[in-house]
Parts: C-alpha cells; sequence; structure tokens
C-alpha cells in the first residue's frame, strides 16, 4: 500500500508444470553419421535444419551430414563460423541467428550443432532462443563433447567477464555420436576430452576408472569398440547425475571435482590451457588437497596423478601461477568464501566425501590449499 492508501492490484500467474518429464536419446555407434538423416527424420521432424559447425569441422564432416539428411528428404542448410573458444561468443551468437533468420529459417526450424563443446554450446544456445526456442540436435565430434557436453542442455557464449557467462538450458531432441569422427581429431583434444572421462570414473565409478586405467593404448589408439563403451559409460553416468539433480537440487556439484583450481588455471592462461588440460590438473591437486584435509584416502592422489600422466595430462600448475596469482583467479571464479575455497572432495577413487545432508561440496581453509599448491 502507498502512503495514499492505495493497494496494488495483484494477479498470481501460475504455470503448470510439464505434462511429462523431458527425455532424450543419446546413440553412440560407429557409423552413425552417415545414418543421421533418416534417425533425425524419425524423432525429431522440422520444416527446415540448419546445420551449425565451426570451419574445420565443416570442412571434415559437413558435407557428409548434408548428405546423410539430403537422403532422408530433409532440408538443410550448413553455417558455419570461425572455429575456437574465442568465438564462443555473443558475436558469433547473433551473426548465426541474424543469417539464419535472414534465410528465412522460422519457429518450424531445428538447429543441428554439429562440432566440439564450442559448437555444441553456441549452436545450442542460438537454438534455445531463435523465435523463443527451436529443437536442438547434437552430433558431437571431439570426446569432450561426446562424453560430457552432449548431456545436460548446458547451452552459452564466453563474456568478457568470464567463460559461460550467458547461456540457457536447452535440452536436445536427440544425440547421435559416431566414435569414428574421432579419427580425425588431434592428440592434445582427445587427451583432453579422456580427463572428462577419468573424473566421471572418480567420482563415482572405481572400476571405470581401473578399466580405462588399464586400456589407455587402445584408447589412444582410438579403436571405435572401445570408444563406444567408453563415450557410453561415460554418458550414463552424466545422465545419472543430471536426472538426480533435477529431484535433489544441487547433486550435479559432483561433477565440480577439480574444478576450483581447474577454473583459476583456465582464468589465468586464457585459451593456452585446454579444458580438459585444466581439469586433469585440478583433479590431481584437489586429491591431493583432499588428502591433506584428512577427507580423502592417503595414496588416492598418487594413483590419480599416476593415471592422468600415463594419459599425458598435466598434474600441476603452470609454472607461472604464483599463489597471488591464484587466489586472485579463485576469487574471480566465485570459488572462494569466508574461511577458505569451495571444492567438492573424493572419500575414495569412485566415491565422493560429500551426501545429500551435508552437501556434495565443502569448504577447505585457504592456508591449507596454499600449502599443498605452493608449498
Ligand atoms: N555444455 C556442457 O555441458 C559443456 C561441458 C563441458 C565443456 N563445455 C564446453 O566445451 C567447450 C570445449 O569443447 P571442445 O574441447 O570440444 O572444443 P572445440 O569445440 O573448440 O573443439 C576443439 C577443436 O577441435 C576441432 N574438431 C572438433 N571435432 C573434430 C574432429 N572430429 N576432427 C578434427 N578436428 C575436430 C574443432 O574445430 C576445434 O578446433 C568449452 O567451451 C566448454 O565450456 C560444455
Amino acid at each position: 500500500m502507498d502512503e495514499q492508501g492505495h493497494d496494488d492490484h495483484r494477479t498470481t500467474v501460475t504455470i503448470a508444470p510439464p505434462a511429462a518429464a523431458t527425455s532424450y536419446e543419446v546413440r553412440v555407434r560407429p557409423g552413425l553419421l552417415d545414418q543421421a538423416g533418416r534417425l533425425i527424420a524419425a524423432s525429431c521432424s522440422a520444416d527446415r535444419y540448419a546445420v551449425i559447425a565451426d570451419t574445420q569441422v565443416a570442412n571434415l564432416y559437413g558435407e557428409r551430414v548434408l548428405e546423410a539428411l539430403a537422403g532422408a528428404d530433409l532440408d538443410a542448410m550448413l553455417l558455419r563460423f570461425p572455429a575456437g573458444e574465442w568465438n564462443k561468443s555473443r558475436e558469433s551468437w547473433s551473426e548465426l541467428s541474424d543469417r539464419m533468420l535472414k534465410a528465412g529459417f522460422g519457429p518450424d526450424a531445428a538447429v543441428v550443432a554439429l562440432g566440439g563443446g564450442v559448437a555444441g554450446d553456441l549452436a545450442g544456445f542460438v537454438a534455445a532462443t531463435l523465435m523463443g526456442g527451436v529443437p536442438l540436435i547434437r552430433i558431437p565430434t571431439t570426446l569432450l563433447a561426446m562424453l560430457d557436453c552432449s548431456v545436460g542442455g548446458r547451452t552459452g557464449v564466453d563474456t568478457p567477464a568470464g567463460k559461460n557467462r550467458v547461456g540457457a538450458v536447452h535440452q536436445p531432441s536427440l544425440v547421435l555420436t559416431d566414435p569414428t569422427v574421432l579419427g580425425t581429431l588431434p592428440a592434445p583434444q582427445f587427451a583432453a576430452g579422456l580427463a572428462a572421462a577419468i573424473k566421471h570414473g572418480l567420482i563415482l565409478d572405481a572400476a571405470y576408472f581401473e578399466t580405462l586405467a588399464g586400456e589407455l593404448d587402445e584408447v589412444f589408439a582410438r579403436r571405435p569398440e572401445v570408444l563406444t563403451r567408453l563415450i557410453s559409460r561415460s554418458v550414463e553416468i552424466k545422465a545419472e547425475v543430471v536426472s538426480r539433480d533435477a529431484r535433489e537440487n544441487g547433486y550435479s556439484a559432483v561433477l565440480d571435482f577439480g574444478h576450483s583450481v581447474a577454473g583459476a588455471q583456465e582464468a589465468i592462461a586464457g585459451y593456452a590451457w585446454l579444458h580438459g588440460e585444466a581439469l586433469a590438473a585440478g583433479m590431481a591437486l584437489e586429491a591431493a588437497i583432499g588428502e591433506a584435509a584428512g577427507v580423502t584416502r592417503a595414496g588416492v592422489s598418487r594413483r590419480v596423478s599416476e593415471v592422468l600422466e600415463a594419459a599425458g595430462l598435466p598434474v600441476a600448475l603452470d609454472d607461472d601461477v604464483d599463489a597471488e596469482r591464484f587466489f586472485q583467479a579463485l576469487e574471480g571464479g566465485g570459488k572462494q568464501e569466508a574461511g577458505g575455497i569451495r571444492c567438492t572432495l573424493l572419500d575414495d577413487i569412485g566415491r565422493l566425501a560429500g551426501s545429500a545432508e551435508k552437501g556434495w561440496s565443502q569448504v577447505v581453509p585457504v592456508d591449507l590449499v596454499r600449502a599443498v599448491l605452493f608449498g
């Protein structure tokens, strides 16, 4: 009520929850790329499809996907953007959206995100926002995108204030994963993707972690049947986490193991470190932090580092990262709190230290982190 005694006119707007839970299939099989048309036609029909890919992936696989869609009588157009994390930007998003609108794509369109995590997040954000949202099909082509980004529906772009600061949750209608396309992926990108698989094992599945550790040679030989098994198990783990998070808000913090330290390293290094490389160093160091805090079983950090190193991944921060820069970057990433640093810690390999009651992350004293990381 205001000073003149007028009350507000109030209307309560109630939006009913969706009639059914959202669900979608993630299909993994060598050879799926060439069957994309038939599979998309069966589960995500649209008047017209915009296949969005970075230039590198468009050159390698764009025509094949267009042919597969044409083979199922689907009308499609390929839209390219320049490759690189720095192009996961609002500028790329507006340019792609404008090109789609100019080409006459409307509410009956669908977007096919073809590529790595950058194409997935960027094209996904275009799909989430164009005409208020159109269906999205993901065809991931990096290991990271296959086993991590394609599940969970996160889309978005980077901003000067940090990575992924603007975005939307927009679940795909279908994810088609063909492990044979990994044959052309550069080695550092392949290893960086493997870091995410190792994380999945470390947080929730010790047997998966040890299997991965034991068959690194076959994984690096990129044998399609080995990759199919690996990607499928990681997708199952991520899907379980995402589904449980929808019931138990906050559970997805289990995926943050390694991310507090990794986020600081990434913020300092800019684009010089791949996300998976920073994640690897973050996991090795957070395992050591967990041990020093008496939370993680002694010996775990040695095993974690051993396997990451065998996979050709870093287990320490960059030489030029000192304590001052590190803690500054950590604060910028929102992980530093009064009294310490928020981390998701392991209890043992395959088991997290948190719980639904106590939360899945905990605050570790700054001095302890400083001692472990900077001696
Ligand atoms: N949405 C999510 O849940 C989620 C989760 C984790 C990471 N991400 C995001 O993923 C992004 C990183 O993804 P990325 O590592 O896949 O990077 P990326 O998409 O930039 O791909 C890496 C490079 O590999 C090239 N490439 C892709 N597939 C190829 C292939 N089959 N053969 C040859 N070259 C190929 C690309 O052109 C690019 O140059 C980050 O922006 C990160 O924020 C999103």
